[in-house]
C-alpha cells in the first residue's frame, strides 16, 4: 500500500480538495483506495459521506492512532491511502508525514501562501521524505503560477509540473460529493487532476 500525505499549515490551500481528487483518480485508475481524515473538521469525511461510491474516508482522531489505521487498511487490501490533515505543522502531520510515501504540499500561488510554506516545507527537511508541492487554484493563463515556481525554488522541494487551475468545478464536484473526474469527465479540471495522479504515482 503506497501512502500519499497531503500537508500544508496554511488553511484553504486546497489540501482536502486535492485528497478527495486524488483519491477518485486513483480509484479510476483501478486502486483500491481509502482515505484517512484527521482534521477535527471532518471535511473530506463529510465529502465521503455523501457518497455511495468507493472511496470510503476513515476518520483518525489521535494522530497516535494512524499506524494501527494504517496497518489495518494495509491487512484489508487497499493499494492507495490518501491521508488529509488540518491546517497546522503539528503531530498530526508530523505522524501523517512519518506515515507516507511521498508529502503532498498544495500552495496558491500567492505571495501570503508562498512565504507561509516554510514551516510546512522544514516537515519534509526534517524527514528526508519524498515530496512535492502542488501548485493550485492556478490563474488559467498560467502567469502567476511561472513566477510561483521561481519563487517558491528557495525551498529545494521539487515543484510537480503539473498544476490544478482555479476552476468551479473543483467546488461544484465537491457539492456533489464527487471528484471533478466524476463531475465532469471531459472538463478541464479532469484532465488536470487525471496528470497529476500519473505524475504522483510515477513518484511513489
Ligand atoms: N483548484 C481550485 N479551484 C477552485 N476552487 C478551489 C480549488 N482548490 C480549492 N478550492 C476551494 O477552496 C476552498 C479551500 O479548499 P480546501 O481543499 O478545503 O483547502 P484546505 O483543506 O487546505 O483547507 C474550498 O472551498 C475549495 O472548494
Ligand atoms: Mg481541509
Amino acid at each position: 500500500m503506497k501512502i500519499l500525505a497531503i500537508v500544508s499549515q496554511k488553511g484553504g490551500a486546497g489540501k482536502t480538495t486535492l485528497a478527495a481528487n486524488l483519491a477518485v483518480a486513483g480509484q479510476l485508475a483501478g486502486e483500491k483506495v481509502v482515505m484517512f481524515d484527521l482534521d477535527p473538521q471532518h471535511s473530506l469525511a463529510g465529502w465521503a459521506n455523501g457518497r455511495s461510491a468507493a472511496p470510503a474516508a476513515r476518520i483518525i482522531d489521535q494522530a497516535t492512532k494512524l499506524m494501527q489505521g494504517l496497518e489495518v487498511a494495509r491487512r484489508e487490501g487497499f493499494t492507495i491511502a490518501v491521508i488529509d490533515t488540518p491546517p497546522a505543522v503539528d503531530s498530526v502531520a508530523a505522524f501523517s508525514a512519518d506515515a507516507s510515501d511521498l508529502i503532498v504540499i498544495p500552495c496558491r500561488p500567492a505571495i501570503l501562501d508562498m512565504r507561509a510554506l516554510a514551516p510546512t516545507v522544514r516537515i519534509v527537511r526534517d524527514r528526508a521524505k519524498p515530496a512535492a508541492i502542488v501548485l493550485n487554484a492556478c490563474r488559467p493563463s498560467g502567469s502567476s503560477s511561472d513566477e510561483a515556481v521561481a519563487g517558491l525554488s528557495v525551498y529545494k522541494v521539487p515543484i510537480a509540473p503539473v498544476r490544478l487551475t482555479y476552476r468551479a468545478a473543483f467546488q461544484d464536484a465537491a457539492t456533489a460529493s464527487q471528484g471533478v473526474q466524476e463531475f465532469e469527465p471531459k472538463g478541464r479540471a479532469a484532465g488536470e487532476v487525471g496528470a497529476l495522479w500519473q505524475w504522483i504515482i510515477a513518484q511513489l
